[in-house]
Formats: structure tokens, C-alpha cells, sequence
């Protein structure tokens, strides 16, 4: 079952321009997929990792915002969960205007990674998702620690 949270643009989430900022709507998405992985979990998560984020298209001031989470994929100890964000019109459309992966880590009491329940999907959609998120994962996996710049020597040290 989605995680969701629904939220009306007001004018402190905005921007001189009446559009919404991406820091603000960036939160949303970091606080609903938690919450999306803590269920899954049932423990407490931290965030290791964010996909690019595309903003497909402006929110506005005044503008019904729906963010809708899930869980895409598990494996020991993290999980991706997706979160799409929509504008949702008065006549009830909706209109993707961002789509987002994160991968969190459950964590126990002392903050170390521990085992969930795994996922298991079951529909073709969830199944193509799934061997996506692996795609995605192997991908982020490649990048893990790769742009930290290595210490030289002394001269490096400031
Ligand atoms: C995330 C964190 C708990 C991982 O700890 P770690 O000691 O590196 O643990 P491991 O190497 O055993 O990795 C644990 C899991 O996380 C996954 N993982 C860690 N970093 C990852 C990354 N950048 N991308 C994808 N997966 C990642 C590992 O693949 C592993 O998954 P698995 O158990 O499902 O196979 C640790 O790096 C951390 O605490 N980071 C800071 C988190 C934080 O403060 N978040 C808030 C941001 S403001």
C-alpha cells in the first residue's frame, strides 16, 4: 500500500516567482518515502542514498500537491522506495511533475544497519520495477564512494 501526503502550496513554500522551491518539495519527498521504508521496516531508517531528481514541471502557489511512496525493491538491510509527486487539478487530474528513488538503511538502536522482511512483488508492473531497481542499484553501487578525492599527502590536509 502507497505512503501519501497531500499538502496545499502555500505562500511560504514559494518562491519570488510564485513557484514552489525545489528544497521544500525535496523534504516532502525525503519525510514520505521514510515513512514509506519505516513501515516496510518496521524499525527506524536513515537515508543512504537520492537518485537524480527531475523537476518535470512548476508548482504553484495554491496548487494541491499529492506525493505517493513505495517500496520498489529490498535487499538485506536497505530498500529503494519511489516517490512520484503529482498536481492535483480541481477536477481531479493529476499530473506528474517529479519522480524520485531513494535508498534507505534500517537501522537498529545503535544505528547499524539490520535485516527487513523482504519484498515480494507481484504484479508484472512491480515485477519490472524490481529488475529496474537492480539496474538502478548496481549503477549507484559503481558511483559509492567514487567522487571522494583521495589524500595525496600532507600538502593535501588544510
Ligand atoms: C547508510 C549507512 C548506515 C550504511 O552503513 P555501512 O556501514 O556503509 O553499511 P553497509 O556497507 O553494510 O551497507 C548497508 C546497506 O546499505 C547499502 N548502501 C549503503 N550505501 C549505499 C548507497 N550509497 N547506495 C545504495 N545502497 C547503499 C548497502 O548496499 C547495504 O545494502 P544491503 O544490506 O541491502 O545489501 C551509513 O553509511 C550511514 O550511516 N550513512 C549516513 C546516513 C545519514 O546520516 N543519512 C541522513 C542524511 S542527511
Amino acid at each position: 500500500m502507497s505512503t501519501q501526503h497531500v499538502q496545499i502550496v502555500m505562500s511560504c513554500h514559494v518562491n519570488g516567482a510564485g513557484r514552489l522551491f525545489g528544497g521544500q518539495l525535496m523534504e516532502w519527498i525525503d519525510v514520505v518515502a521514510a515513512v514509506a521504508a519505516r513501515r516496510h521496516a518496521l524499525s527506524d531508517v536513515t537515508l543512504a542514498a537520492v537518485d537524480a531528481l527531475e523537476f518535470i514541471a512548476p508548482v504553484r502557489m495554491n496548487d494541491t500537491v499529492l506525493l505517493s511512496a513505495d517500496v520498489t525493491w529490498t535487499g538485506r538491510t536497505s530498500m529503494e522506495v519511489r516517490v512520484e509527486t503529482f498536481v492535483e487539478h480541481l477536477s481531479g487530474q493529476r499530473q506528474l511533475v517529479n519522480r524520485a528513488y531513494l535508498v534507505f538503511v534500517a537501522v537498529d538502536t545503535m544505528g547499524e544497519p539490520r535485516p527487513i522482511p523482504p519484498l515480494l512483488p507481484q504484479t508484472e508492473i512491480e515485477l519490472k520495477e524490481w529488475q529496474q531497481a537492480e539496474i538502478r542499484r548496481a549503477h549507484r553501487l559503481g558511483q559509492r564512494h567514487s567522487e571522494v578525492p583521495k589524500a595525496t599527502g600532507d600538502a593535501d590536509v588544510r
